[in-house]
């Protein structure tokens, strides 16, 4: 019989009820069902008001990143994270910038961009100066709506008008520039704007149809820079200096190359996402931030930019910098209620979301670094096989104890696959000494 996934009030059927549903919908096992477990030391009732049709959980391995010091402060760095190597890189990086006094970190303002677009205008130049000439009542009427968050310094701040062509005719696109403070500012951008809405269009004599926030948040940007010594770069087959060149022949062809840019910016974005993913922000959010603006700061040209930079200083130390939108928050979202993220938030131990977004961008550097060095020296792959070969070895079937043997035979035979591990773990048992 063919299956029907349209399950009436499935939304309102307990999170067992909707369990015992999709494991017969899958033909799951008990084990596979009971690997939907919410973990001891999460209250269910909190995950179920976060989404609709809990079943369970999905715990992602989390990690501490360690020796990151941020502008003289010394922090342990929650990263939740599927991928091997990243943590590793991440704290092996930060390391290599302690002698020199860390990270430096800044932020600017966390001012967030809301976006109402306005069609049918039929002058849209005049109606943009009515809207500019109502700028100081239109704030007024923003911050009406968010009294708490004037209260604690922030608000609507400034407006923007933009002349826009269009397939469908010229939009107008008015930019609310609002600070968030502590929050994300997804809320209080959306009500912001869609409060704006009626005399917006009334203003311009046009239809409003978008009212929402943009993720390319230009205005609200963190960064970070840090000097890694040459000395400290030397490995078995190269100098420091020579490590130095190859790090910016590496880092050279993502600022000349999309190709290369997306996956030196991706690398970016294993560090950063993960502390997002921690911290229990809206990844989705910063990782459309951190995109766009590396397609924004290629407007004089190109398709792409790295989001860091790397230059030589007049000791032949490299010196990295970053920046990037962070519109990370502390208060509201899941970071104010997952228990896990509000236990995180504690162990970093930041006072507010511009500290976070320095931490941020500062895990973001180490992590690019780590990628360039590695990439630029041995390879990614050693660094990473090992891992890898772990997990294969005990997919393979190998006990804790026979773990690492097996480990070792794979990476000198240079095949980390699971059928030469299977291979492998057979010989052992078979001949235990050999
Ligand atoms: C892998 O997740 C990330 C890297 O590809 C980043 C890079 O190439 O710079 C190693």
């Amino acid at each position: 019989m063919e299956r029907n996934s349209e399950i009436p009030g499935f939304y309102k059927r307990t999170v067992e009820e909707r369990r015992q549903v999709v494991r017969e919908w899958g033909n799951l096992t008990e084990a596979e069902a009971r690997s939907y477990d919410i973990p001891p030391g999460i209250d269910r009732g909190i995950l179920e008001r976060m989404v609709e049709n809990v079943i369970g959980a999905f715990p992602l391995p989390l990690g501490v990143a360690t020796n990151f010091r941020i502008n003289g402060a010394d922090y342990l760095v929650p990263m939740a994270i599927e991928e091997p190597s990243v943590i590793a890189a991440a704290s092996n990086s930060a390391k290599v910038t302690r002698a020199t006094g860390g990270f430096r970190a800044q932020t600017s303002d966390p001012v967030m961009i809301g976006q109402i677009q306005v069609l049918d205008v039929v002058d849209p130049s005049a109606a943009r100066l009515r809207i500019l000439g109502e700028k100081a009542n239109l704030l007024a009427a923003a911050n009406a709506k968010d009294p708490m968050l004037v209260k604690f310094g922030g608000g609507a701040r400034d407006l923007e008008v933009r002349v826009v062509p269009s397939p469908r005719g010229t939009m107008l696109v008015v930019h609310l520039l609002v600070d968030a403070r502590d929050a994300g500012g997804m809320n209080a951008v959306n009500t912001m704007c869609e409060a704006l809405a009626p005399t917006v269009a009334q203003l311009s004599g046009g239809r409003v149809v978008l009212r929402i926030i943009s993720n390319l948040a230009v205005y609200r940007v963190a960064r970070a820079s840090a000097t890694f010594p040459a000395a400290a770069l030397a490995t078995e087959n190269a100098t420091g200096p020579e490590v130095v060149e190859a790090i910016l022949d590496a880092y050279t062809l993502a600022c000349v190359d999309p190709f290369r840019c997306a996956t030196h910016n991706k690398g970016i974005m294993n560090g950063i996402s993960a502390v997002v993913v921690a911290t229990g922000n809206d990844f989705r959010a910063i990782e459309s931030g951190a995109h766009s603006y590396a397609a924004f700061l290629a407007k004089d040209g190109g398709v792409l930019r790295p989001l860091t930079t790397y230059e030589k200083d007049r000791n032949g130390d490299l010196v990295g910098t970053i920046e990037l939108p962070t519109a990370v928050g502390l208060i509201g979202g899941a970071t104010a209620v997952h228990p896990t993220a509000k236990a995180n938030v504690k162990l970093l131990g930041v006072k507010g979301a511009q500290e976070l977004a320095q931490v941020l961008v500062s895990v973001g550097l180490a992590q690019n670094f780590g990628a360039l060095r590695a990439l630029a020296t041995e390879g990614i792959q050693r660094g990473h096989m090992s891992l890898h070969a772990r997990n294969i070895a005990a997919t393979a079937g190998a006990t804790p104890a026979e773990v690492d043997a097996v480990v070792e035979r794979l990476i000198a035979g240079h095949a980390i696959r699971i059928d030469r591990a299977r291979e492998v773990l057979e010989e052992m048992r078979r001949h235990p000494k050999s």
